[in-house]
């Protein structure tokens, strides 16, 4: 939640910052605010709202140059979004200027302490609490910045990437991390610092990821210095080549990030697979799952801690790994999983799946896991993202920046990594056949031509859309490896469109939600061929009997769901296992037309951010 960005060098600073904030406002955008040093002077220009309203008002008053600056666009946690809460924060002085991305726990205690000192607060906020809390500490000991940035932190309990500067020393950056990403970008004779790389890797590709604990005095003309916030011990950083191009954080031409994202699917899955799946020679192999195979054979079960979109892409993990590897598998929310007193042993393999990599619920989660003694894999997207590199090993899922806010690509992708353990320890343990391992493997490699396939039925969606985006509810219902994409389905169209969706597996619908049947609610049914298919029939005839609107995702060519349903929307035929991976593909369109009919902000629906960094 939050983006920071922040710039010093040559350049104009106002133009890098802002342009910054608009790449990272998929992590929030309630309000943006920008601070910049120029002529001697400090000027700060913050606003409710987006990026693009802070552009007007900086035009407006004229708050358009520096050489250093630093920005931040805000997912409101403590405070309403408003003008005042918005960041950069100021010192009670004037001099020192912060933004803040997390969350400091114990701020009420500490705004305490600095009121009777004589501080006072314009916000509501915990940020301007720790600003003036660097100040208090600078003031006291006599120390500079940096130092006093180190004490301060140790005061504090909490999240934060932070980067603060001084309007008296207007050639350094101080910044840290703990639970909240901050990357540092290295240029010839300037310095960027961001949330994740998209704001600068158009100027260049060497970066710096602070590690959680971490802090740097980012100044000109001297090679950066990270410290340890807790003892000061020097750290050599690590710069790290990124292979991140622009093109890949830029629409390509869709109307939004989401659209793209969808059309995305063949290639990004084909990203995941390639080099690690080889049909003609009949193998599998993940260096991440081949050093560690001993773990995942003895495992005595496999428990997978995730969130949202990602969770989803866990359950249906649990039918891939019972089916082809019998190991036993639990999918747990890592919200719950993290503050219940979980049974874990070191006999168990923890799957963490996390788009972000830094969703602060999953990450907690996994720090239990470790100390319970447990081997932890990550499944993440962002490279060298905070999960990626708190788990013991992991599979990258490479399908590129997701940056629409609902996620799509991520959880194809994330599947098709499943998959590929799934398989793999399936044919290792003995319970997948060599004749039929080669057969996956030879479907799977045909799942990208499907997708694009089930893309070309996107005017049938459309019509779909225009049929039902009145409605006030809507039901998901699937069976076995499709209940979590009815779970998926319904994510997807509450969280861009706000019509209020529910997924259940078929079955259960006669044990409630039945009742909620009548001519005003479309039933969304995944009824493939394989699988559960006349179960799922009985089921759409028990919603037809009640008048309820049927749509229907069907193997291409099925004539029997037809009959029945009031529109049917069909994917190529493929493996029962791996029909999730084509049946998403018309949810994702539809819950995304639903939504540009409604008017709603796709890319950025309301309340919700791309990357989950408070609890
Ligand atoms: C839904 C969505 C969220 C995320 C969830 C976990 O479209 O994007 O539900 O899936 O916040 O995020 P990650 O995968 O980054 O841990």
């Amino acid at each position: 939640m939050c983006g920071i960005v922040g710039y010093i060098g040559p350049k104009n600073a106002y133009n890098v910052v802002l342009k910054g904030l608009q790449r990272l406002e998929y992590r929030g955008y309630d309000s943006a605010g920008v601070a910049l040093y120029a002529d001697d002077e400090l000027k700060i220009c913050k606003t409710k709202g987006k990026v693009s309203e802070l552009v007007k008002k900086c035009e407006k008053e004229n708050i358009t140059s520096g050489h250093i600056g630093i920005g931040h666009t805000r997912w409101a946690t403590h405070g309403e979004p408003n003008d005042v809460n918005s960041h950069p924060h100021v010192s009670n002085s004037g001099d020192l200027v912060i933004i803040h991305n997390g969350i400091i726990e114990n701020y009420e205690s500490l705004k305490k302490e600095l009121t009777n000192r004589g501080y006072s607060f314009e916000s509501d906020t915990d940020t301007e609490v720790l600003i003036n809390l660097i100040e208090d500490v600078k003031k006291k000991e006599n120390v500079k910045l940096g130092k006093a940035v180190q004490v301060a932190l140790n005061q504090t309990i909490g999240a934060y990437a932070i980067a603060v500067f001084d309007r008296n020393k207007p050639n350094e950056i101080v910044v840290a991390r703990l639970g909240s990403p901050l990357a540092i970008g290295v240029g010839e004779d300037e310095y960027f610092i961001a949330s994740d790389a998209s704001p600068f890797i158009e100027f260049t590709n060497k970066s710096i990821y602070l590690e959680d604990g971490e802090m740097a005095v980012v100044r000109l003309g001297r090679n950066i210095k990270v410290r340890k916030i807790k003892n000061d011990k020097l750290i050599e950083p690590y710069v790290q080549e990124l292979q991140l191009s622009l093109d890949q954080i830029e629409k390509a031409g869709y109307e939004h990030f989401m659209l793209k994202e969808i059309y995305e699917q063949p290639e990004a899955i084909k990203d995941t697979y390639r080099g690690r799946m080889l049909p003609e020679k009949g193998l599998i192999r993940m260096a991440g799952i081949d050093d560690n195979i001993e773990k995942f054979l003895n495992a005595r079960r496999i428990i997978v801690i995730a969130c949202g979109t990602s969770w989803h892409a866990g359950l249906v993990s649990e039918y891939l790994f019972e089916d082809f590897a019998r190991i036993p598998v639990e999918v747990e929310y890592a919200s719950e999983f993290r503050y219940r007193n979980p049974i874990i042993t070191e006999d168990d393999v923890v799957i963490a799946i996390s788009q972000s990599g830094e969703t602060a619920d999953t990450m907690a989660a996994i720090k239990i896991a470790k100390e319970k003694g447990a081997f932890v894999f990550g499944v993440c997207n962002v490279v060298g993202s905070s999960i990626s590199r708190e788990t013991h090993a992991g599979a990258y899922t490479h399908a590129g920046p997701e940056i629409g806010v609902a996620s799509t690509k991520a959880f194809t992708t994330q599947i098709t990594i499943l998959t590929l353990i799934a398989l793999k320890l399936g044919k290792q343990k003995g319970e997948i056949s060599n004749s039929q391992f080669h057969a996956y493997l030879n479907e799977l490699d045909s799942i990208p031509e499907k997708i694009e396939r089930t893309l070309q039925t996107n005017d049938a969606v459309i019509k779909v859309a225009e049929a039902y985006k009145k409605a006030k509810n809507c039901l998901y219902l699937g069976r076995g490896h499709n209940f979590p994409v009815a779970l998926e389905g319904a994510l997807k169209l509450k969280e861009i469109s706000y019509i209020h969706a529910e997924g259940y597996p078929a079955a259960e619908m006669k044990h409630g939600p039945i009742a909620l049947i009548d001519e005003m609610m479309p039933v969304v049914v995944i009824a493939t061929k394989k699988g559960h298919y006349e179960k799922v029939v009985s089921n759409i005839q028990e919603i037809k009997s009640r008048k309820g609107k049927i749509i229907a995702v069907v193997t291409e060519g099925d004539t029997s769901v037809k009959q029945m349903a009031d529109h049917i929307l069909e994917v190529p035929d493929t493996f029962e296992e791996f029909t999730p991976l084509l049946t998403t593909i018309p949810l994702q369109l539809l819950s995304y037309h639903i939504a540009v009919m409604l008017g709603k902000n796709v890319d950025q629906p309301r309340n919700l951010a791309k990357s989950v960094t408070v609890e």
